[in-house]
């Protein structure tokens, strides 16, 4: 027997899938005779139907928390003068420049994710080391207790961000901007903590700017199409490394000094 296809919707479908029914459901509970209350309860039950098809626990939690931020929304409408609306939208401006939307939101590295990462990918000790996209400086923080004299650099498309990941990584050369727009010539090893969909892009980059020798490493999200020379549990991702020049992932491996990654990545 065949097993049953799962229909997986890209994010942020679901999202308006689970809310737009909830909203329907609870118009439909209303005509149908159920008291306002009971019918705002049951609307807001509805979008765990969506749950499965959710991928990651921050999109689940907005998943489930949408609906009912809408209600209360609704609620306080009447409450707060129509310019209070815009001090959300405001702040989410200012923590989320229009830079940073078509990457990832900011979802930090865990603390000890590369502690194993300097036994396998040695680096000399004053390597320069870039988190493309630091955001708080988890990233940052993470490299640092795997590679302790290296010369840390973050920068970051939020400001706010920025101005904390300096706050808790000292000594670190952290700048607000824009990581596509930044120079990697001359860096030994690039993070990137992103989302699939960048992917293809950071290879171009990668490859154009990116020196024989240095490494460009992603957490949880491969390089499309290359074959990575190092791929090692992180923080509960897994964690892949590239070499320039980078090698197709066709292309047989040759031992390069390291552990071979198992086939596919
Ligand atoms: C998943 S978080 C990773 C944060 C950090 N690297 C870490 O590992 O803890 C992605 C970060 O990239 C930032 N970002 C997204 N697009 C960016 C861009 N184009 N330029 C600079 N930063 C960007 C986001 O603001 C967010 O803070």
């Amino acid at each position: 027997m065949r097993p049953a296809a799962r229909l997986t919707l890209a994010w942020p479908l679901p999202a308006v899938a689970a809310w737009t029914s909830a909203w329907a459901l609870q118009i439909l509970l209303g005509h149908a005779g159920l008291g306002p209350r009971t019918a705002a309860l049951l609307a807001c039950l509805l979008p765990l139907v969506f749950l499965p098809g959710t991928d990651s626990r921050m999109r689940q939690v907005c998943l489930l928390l949408g609906y009912p931020v809408m209600l209360l929304g609704g609620l306080l409408a009447g409450l707060l003068p129509a310019w209070v609306w815009l001090l959300p939208l405001g702040l989410l401006l200012l923590l989320y420049p229009r830079a940073a939307w078509r990457d990832a939101p900011l979802y930090p590295t865990p603390a000890a994710a590369f502690d194993e990462l300097a036994r396998q990918l040695p680096l000399p000790p004053d390597a320069r080391i870039l988190d493309a996209g630091c955001g708080l400086g988890d990233g940052l923080r993470a490299l640092k207790r795997a590679y302790p004299l290296a010369r840390l650099e973050g920068i970051e498309a939020s400001r706010p961000l920025s101005w904390i990941a300096r706050l808790r990584c000292r000594g670190a050369r952290i700048e607000r901007g824009d990581l596509w727009a930044a120079d990697w010539r001359g860096i030994d090893l690039v993070y990137l903590f992103q989302r699939p969909e960048s992917m293809p892009e950071a290879l171009a980059k990668a490859q154009a700017e990116l020196a024989p020798g240095a490494w460009l490493l992603s957490l949880a999200f491969p390089l499309p199409g290359q074959r990575a020379d190092l791929r090692m549990p992180a923080g509960g991702h897994t964690l892949y490394a590239y070499r320039a020049p980078f090698r197709p992932a066709s292309v047989r491996p040759q031992t390069r000094g390291l552990q071979r990654p198992p086939e596919g990545g």
